[in-house]
């Protein structure tokens, strides 16, 4: 198959019209429902016709390998999954990339002398049960399974019953060493998110680092009540006291240099427009280049948004739901894989703000990641870009580097 077609990758052509969201916009890919079932498929036929055999592993992470599974292969791979509304780059150029590295490797006759596979992490973005990287969390242990297992999807679908329904036995969820110990070393190509590579005019850099980053909910509480009986002195209206929140929680982070802060989600209760809310939760997503300094963040956060909401006689309750601490990837590889690539000044190291699978598994296997320039730097929305020459030259990359790792 022909790596490009109407002037963008094959592979993202072949899946730009899978999880269209035209209400949102961009796409909408969550985890074993519809679009993400039929990427699923649509992986699976493409991995097969290159020859890899593919298997789904215990925790839904899809594995596409070329020669024997592990151990000690060389592993690539990213998501098909996105956030609500997400863009197209986000996780498939990143598949579509170690797709199309491997079939170049083949067409040429290249013998491999270790294992390889193409590995598809589920519910990366953590759209559908709240929690980032669930699938390599799993695998790696980085979850508690019975904490997993209970996950609530806005249906009120539990992780276990969706497992279930995808055909996997939700006992067997949870960290597994088995296919941990076949990795030997996992490779991440992502499209930038961020405008690193635009102001240094490169097209490919290797990752550095992620920020620290979790992931709280707000719970606030006040009175729900009628909107036309209830005077505006009696009320206690915990939507008014999020929006204060929401306000404070953009203010903290004006003393954390390198700090963000973002609430992106908000579920009112009960949500009727005559209705004084009851209590409103907001999901909060905050990262700093330190564990200590998110932690400092958070706890000025707790603080501020506990203040802003007894102005309207409202509380605030802050529950963590993820933690993944700073992500310092192995200097000794990145220089590796810069002299690989070219000169250190023509393959830049970057650090980034966003999570990624690569960044889990490194807690437990070699990992490194390769960007891709992204001309606005725009990500988790539809504007999101990467021209198909600097996609090429991600491929590029990540072939040379398979070819010098097998
Ligand atoms: C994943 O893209 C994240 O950074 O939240
Ligand atoms: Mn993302
Ligand atoms: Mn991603």
């Amino acid at each position: 198959m022909s790596e490009l077609a109407h002037g963008m990758l094959a592979g993202l052509a072949e899946i730009a019209d899978t999880g269209r969201d035209s209400r949102r916009g961009g796409y909408s890919r969550h985890l074993w429902q519809g679009a993400d079932l039929e990427l699923r498929a649509w992986f699976a036929l493409r991995a097969e016709r290159l020859g890899l055999s593919v298997e789904t592993d215990r925790n839904g992470n899809l594995w596409a390998w070329w020669g024997e599974p592990g151990p000690d292969a060389v592993v690539t791979g990213s998501h098909l999954d996105s956030v609500p509304g997400g863009g197209a780059y986000d996780g498939p150029l990143g598949v579509v990339s170690a797709l199309e590295a491997v079939a170049r490797l083949r067409a040429s006759g290249f013998t491999p002398s270790r294992p390889c596979a193409v590995l598809v992490c589920a519910e990366e973005e953590g759209s559908r049960f709240g929690i980032a990287c669930l699938g390599s969390r799993l695998l790696t242990g980085g979850i508690d399974a019975d904490r997993a297992r209970a996950l609530i999807d806005a249906d009120g679908i539990t992780l276990a019953q969706a497992a279930r329904r995808a055909g996997l036995d939700p006992a067997h969820l949870g960290a597994d060493r088995d296919a941990l110990a076949r990795i030997g070393l996992f490779i991440e190509l992502h499209v930038e998110q961020g405008r690193g590579l635009v102001d240094l005019g490169r097209p490919v850099a290797v990752a550095s680092s992620i920020l620290a980053h979790g992931r709280w909910r707000l719970t606030v509480t006040g009175q729900g009540n009628h909107a036309g009986a209830t005077p505006m002195e009696d009320r206690r209206d915990p939507l008014v006291a999020a929006a204060r929140a929401i306000v404070a929680v953009q203010d903290a982070t004006g003393g954390h240099p390198g700090a963000r802060a973002t609430v992106g989600r908000l579920e009112v209760v009960p949500g009727g427009t005559n209705v004084i809310a009851s209590s409103v939760h907001a999901w909060l997503d905050a990262r700093a280049p330190t564990d200590a300094e998110t932690r400092d963040l958070v706890a000025a956060i707790a603080a501020a948004v506990g203040e802003a909401a007894q102005v309207n006689g409202c509380s605030v309750a802050v529950t963590e739901e993820s933690w993944t601490g700073t992500v310092t990837f192995d200097p000794e590889l990145v220089g590796r894989f810069r002299s690989v690539l070219g000169a250190d000044a023509l393959v830049p190291a970057l650090p980034t703000g966003a999570g990624h699978d690569a960044g889990v598994l490194a807690a437990s296997v070699p990992s490194a990641m390769l960007f891709v320039r992204n001309p606005t730097g725009v990500s988790h929305s539809p504007e999101e870009f990467a021209e198909v020459g600097d996609c090429v030259a991600g491929i590029d990359a990540l072939e040379t580097l398979l070819r010098s790792l097998l």
